[in-house]
This record gives C-alpha cells, sequence and structure tokens, in this order.
C-alpha cells in the first residue's frame, strides 16, 4: 500500500477589498439574489452569481418547496441557468452569499456537495479552472481557485468509460 496526501489551497480575507474588483461586484450580486431566494422553510437563503467569459453575470437562490428533496441550491439554479442560456460560455468564477432574519450567519458558507459535483462537471467540461468565492453574512470570505479544492477525487466522465 502506498500512502499519498493531497494538499487543498484557498484563501481567506475578512476584507471583501482584498477581492479583484469583478469579484467583489459579483459577491454583491450574490447577496442581492440572496434576499429574493424562496426559502420558507428552511429561512436560510442563498444568492449565487456567476461571472460568464464575456462577462455577463448570471444569479440564482436556492428554490425551496414543500416536498423538501424538490427544490435547488442557489449554485445549481445559476449553473443550469447559464448553461442552458449560453452553452457554450466559459464560467469564470462564481460568489456565494447568505441572507438571513437573524443575520447571525458568520462562517463562510461553502457549496454542498452536489453543487460541488455539478460546477467540478463544468469545469472539467470547459477545461477551465471556475474560481469559488463563498461567505457568511459576516465575517470572513474564502476563495478557491478550482473546484480541485473543495471536491479532489472526483468522480467525473472519466469513471464511465466501461465500453
Ligand atoms: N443551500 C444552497 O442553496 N446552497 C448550498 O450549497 C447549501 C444549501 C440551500 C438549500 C436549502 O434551500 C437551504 O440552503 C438549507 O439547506
Amino acid at each position: 500500500m502506498i500512502n499519498k496526501e493531497l494538499t487543498i489551497k484557498y484563501s481567506i480575507t475578512d476584507n471583501a477589498g482584498d477581492l479583484e474588483s469583478g469579484d467583489k461586484l459579483l459577491l454583491d450580486k450574490a447577496k442581492s439574489a440572496a434576499q429574493h431566494a424562496y426559502a420558507p422553510y428552511s429561512g436560510f437563503r442563498v444568492g449565487a452569481a456567476l461571472r460568464l467569459g464575456n462577462q455577463e453575470i448570471i444569479t440564482g437562490n436556492n428554490q425551496e418547496n414543500a416536498a423538501y428533496p424538490s427544490g435547488l441550491c442557489a449554485e445549481r439554479v445559476a449553473i443550469f441557468a447559464a448553461s442552458s442560456q449560453n452553452p457554450d460560455a466559459i464560467i469564470e468564477c462564481i460568489a456565494i452569499a447568505i441572507d438571513t432574519d437573524s443575520g447571525k450567519v458568520t462562517e463562510p458558507v461553502p457549496p454542498c456537495g452536489a453543487c460541488r459535483q455539478v460546477i467540478a462537471e463544468y469545469e472539467i467540461k470547459q477545461g477551465k479552472e471556475i474560481r469559488i468565492i463563498f461567505s457568511g453574512e459576516t465575517g470572513k470570505i474564502v476563495q478557491v481557485e478550482s473546484i480541485n479544492s473543495l471536491l479532489p477525487l472526483s468522480f467525473n466522465s472519466n469513471n464511465l468509460q466501461h465500453k
């Protein structure tokens, strides 16, 4: 047995001013999108904003349902909207923000496992890294340059080569 070790890289800051200016705008758009989420069951409103290669910004927010599993996360709402409207566009960056009534989310909220899997799919499809920025309502902001930092050893289309 050979033991191996993977290292992940991420950046963290207290100050949105440390982000590239286009990325700070993207995070602001994610915050606005979060405010319009449909999250009556959790009260946990999530916004996602992504920037395409042509600098177009597409937003999404979580959409919940009385049949809970029928809802969808903000990130996938935004990514699927982008891919359906601009199938050939490159996704440069995705920013994620939160809005709650209490305002108590002080830790950065990373994308869930299912959203990581979806981000991995599009990163592989486009052959170019997607920067991911995530925040809470206050506090620190985390940035990774690729989904590989959040989903190492991912399942992807290479694993489907069985014929
Ligand atoms: N949620 C997202 O929108 N994105 C994530 O990555 C994590 C969770 C939503 C799903 C649900 O509507 C609410 O947050 C609580 O889990």
